[in-house]
């Protein structure tokens, strides 16, 4: 499995996004993670499409949009055109899944589900053949550098599992919360492949270094 390492733009210095950026992408970030919190869903605001067009300006690499908000589906649309490339939904705030995950594959993104720590990976049972990515969130979503849950470890092994027995070999499983080099390497084990980090990357004293030495944590211990 390939590893992606994808920075949350949560925790980076706002005044100075374009250098922010920039260091991603010097510092071999696979994907830009952000984080579109509606203060109603969790309890937290953040930012939208506007945002998101101007990393679209700053970067070529895809953009993995998190949607903490209630109706998810207002917003598909706008972001899709404001070159969002993965589009990932929560299961809690998603009561019709399954035709908002077509809606987002009719855009031309990649569509991914996500649940929180208090939400069984079985929820996603029938929609596991329907998506391009697996969210386990390892936090409970709104706010960056918290702790890792360490029960999130079954979760993605259930997911992989999931995926795997629906035939879905392509989708990918991500994992978002405390991700640090204390954590990430149980997190590839169980199944993981794609990797959120926004503490651990932006507040380290040399970000770059950190991207690849997370992702050093995944392949040189296997
Ligand atoms: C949490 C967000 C995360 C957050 C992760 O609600 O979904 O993407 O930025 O931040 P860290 O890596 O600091 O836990
Ligand atoms: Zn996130």
């Amino acid at each position: 499995m390939t590893v992606r390492i994808a920075p949350s733009i949560l925790s980076a210095d706002f005044a100075r996004l374009g250098d922010e950026i920039a260091m991603c992408v010097e510092g071999g970030a696979d994907w830009i993670h952000i984080d579109v919190m509606d203060g109603c869903f969790v309890p937290n605001l953040t930012y939208g499409a506007k945002v998101i067009e101007t990393v679209r300006r700053l970067t070529t690499l895809p953009l993995d949009v998190h949607l903490m908000v209630v109706e998810p589906e207002k917003y598909f649309d706008s972001f899709a055109k404001a070159g969002a490339s993965v589009i990932t939904i929560h299961q809690e705030a998603a009561p019709h899944l399954h035709r908002q995950i077509a809606c987002i594959r009719e855009l031309g993104c990649l569509a991914g589900v996500t649940i929180n720590p208090s939400t069984p990976v079985a929820s996603l049972a029938d929609v596991a053949g329907d998506v391009n990515m697996i969210l386990i969130m390892s936090v409970n979503p709104g706010f960056g550098g918290q702790r890792f849950i360490p029960r999130t470890l079954e979760k993605i092994r259930q997911a992989r599992t999931l995926l795997q027995e629906s035939g879905n070999h392509a989708a990918l499983v991500e994992v978002d919360g405390g991700i640090a080099r204390d954590t990430i390497t149980a997190c590839w084990r169980a199944g993981a492949d794609t990797f959120v980090a926004g503490n651990a990357i932006f507040a380290a004293s040399d970000p770059r270094g950190e991207i690849a030495a997370l992702r050093a944590r995944c392949t040189e211990q296997v």
